[in-house]
């Protein structure tokens, strides 16, 4: 196999758009689509936490709620968050939480809100840079944005980017990857089936190199947002 099901290197990522400022009810929200993955996410706070028994006296917390439209996937997804949903904000969660100043805004609660409009694979990274920027533009300190993408292993070669047909080859491995760029650290690392030592190296190497490309792509997004005309 030289190319991919999709004509891609093994190390492209798919085309990726990016606007950012697209809910004028949320404090800050952003769009992103990786292919045809694509998420919204639309972001809160710091505002006061209710119920109140959730409050923190040292530090903000962090909620996020991901939940797919009925219509994003080829098989109907019932309405509301079942148990993928939850597991998924668990994790977008933990992505999303050693970039933000949450000792800053004791007893409050930040909320990010998620929607997959359409799933091709990747949703819970397409979900984190979206939230990231939804973040940021809601001006809420951040110690550095967060870049998320899947990479994984398909017919023996390591990919960038897995699509969902990529995902269901047999024996496909996939890597769900999130890194604070500017600070160089990763703050989600999950596996799905088996890689050697030497492989999964490579695999955290080209993860980090689709994470700053698409880095690159959220920075321009935000700064377009605040582009004087
Ligand atoms: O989306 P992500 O890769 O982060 O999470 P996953 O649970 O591994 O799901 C992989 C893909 O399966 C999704 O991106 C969708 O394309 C697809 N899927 C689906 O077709 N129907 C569902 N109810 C859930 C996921």
């Amino acid at each position: 196999m030289e190319k991919r099901f999709d004509g891609r290197k093994f190390d492209e990522l798919r085309e990726i758009e990016v606007k950012v400022g697209i809910l004028s009810a949320c404090d800050g929200s952003a769009m992103f689509r990786i292919g045809n993955t694509i998420a919204i996410a639309g972001a809160f706070g710091p505002r006061e936490c209710h119920p109140k028994h959730l409050q923190d006296p040292e530090k903000a917390i962090l909620k996020c709620h991901y939940d797919m439209m009925t219509f994003s996937v080829p098989e109907r997804k019932s309405p509301g968050p079942g148990r993928r949903e939850i597991e998924l904000s668990s994790v977008i969660r933990r992505a999303l939480t050693p970039a933000i100043f949450l000792e800053e805004f004791p007893k409050t609660s930040i909320d990010v809100f998620i929607q997959i409009m359409q799933a091709d694979a990747g949703t819970r990274c397409a979900s984190i840079c979206a939230a990231s920027l939804a973040l940021a533009e809601a001006g809420i300190p951040m110690r550095d944005l967060v870049s998320a993408v899947g990479v994984g292993k398909v017919n023996g070669k390591l990919v960038l980017d897995l699509t969902k047909e990529e995902e269901d080859t047999e024996g496909a491995v996939d890597m769900p990857i999130a890194i604070m760029p500017g600070k160089k650290k990763i703050t989600l690392l999950q596996m799905d089936g088996k890689l050697s030592r030497d492989e999964l190296e490579e695999a955290i190497k080209l993860g980090v190199k689709g994470c700053l490309q698409i880095y690159e792509i959220q920075k321009k997004a935000l700064k377009e947002k605040y582009k004087v005309r």
